[in-house]
């Protein structure tokens, strides 16, 4: 049987049964990369990929307390200000507002929908050149 599984489900058993492989190498996402806001706390994650030139930003995160505060643009800005990039590239809920609204503040332009991207949902996929 051959079959498609969440690749979190697996890491384990990779790391469990390669131990003497340089199996970290494709493990673990060297390219990966969390920025947080943390202030009495962590209030706010940015998680994001840096292939070379291009950045991806995999997800925005600010806890329901500390949102409308100036902490999502905080990330964002600190992303922009302190990365060399040729572009950055996101998907966004289509319903998302708020987080459109963020990206768009910053200089992100719409250049596709993906269909479907969130289950049921489509995604706008957006753009910032650095
Ligand atoms: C989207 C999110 C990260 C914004 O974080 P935040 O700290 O509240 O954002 P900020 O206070 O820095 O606001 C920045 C801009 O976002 C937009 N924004 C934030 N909250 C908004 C709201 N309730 N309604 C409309 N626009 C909103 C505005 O353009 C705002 O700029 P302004 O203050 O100059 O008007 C936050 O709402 C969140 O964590 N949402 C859940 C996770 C999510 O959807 N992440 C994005 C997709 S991965």
């Amino acid at each position: 049987m051959i079959k498609e599984v969440e690749s979190l489900s697996v890491i384990d058993i990779l790391k469990n049964n390669f131990k003497d492989e340089i199996i970290n190498d494709f493990v673990i996402n060297p390219f990966n990369k969390t920025i947080i806001y943390e202030e009495d706390g962590i209030k706010g994650i940015l998680n994001y990929d840096l292939i070379y030139d291009r950045i991806e930003i995999n997800y925005v995160f600010v806890f329901n307390d500390y949102r409308m505060q100036g902490i999502g643009s905080k990330l964002i800005n600190y992303l922009i200000v302190n990365n060399k990039f040729d572009n950055i590239t996101l998907e966004v809920n289509v319903t998302n507002k708020k987080a459109i609204n963020l990206y768009k503040k910053f200089g992100f332009t719409e250049i596709t929908i993906r269909k479907k991207y969130y289950h049921d949902q489509d995604a706008i996929m957006m753009i910032r050149m650095g």
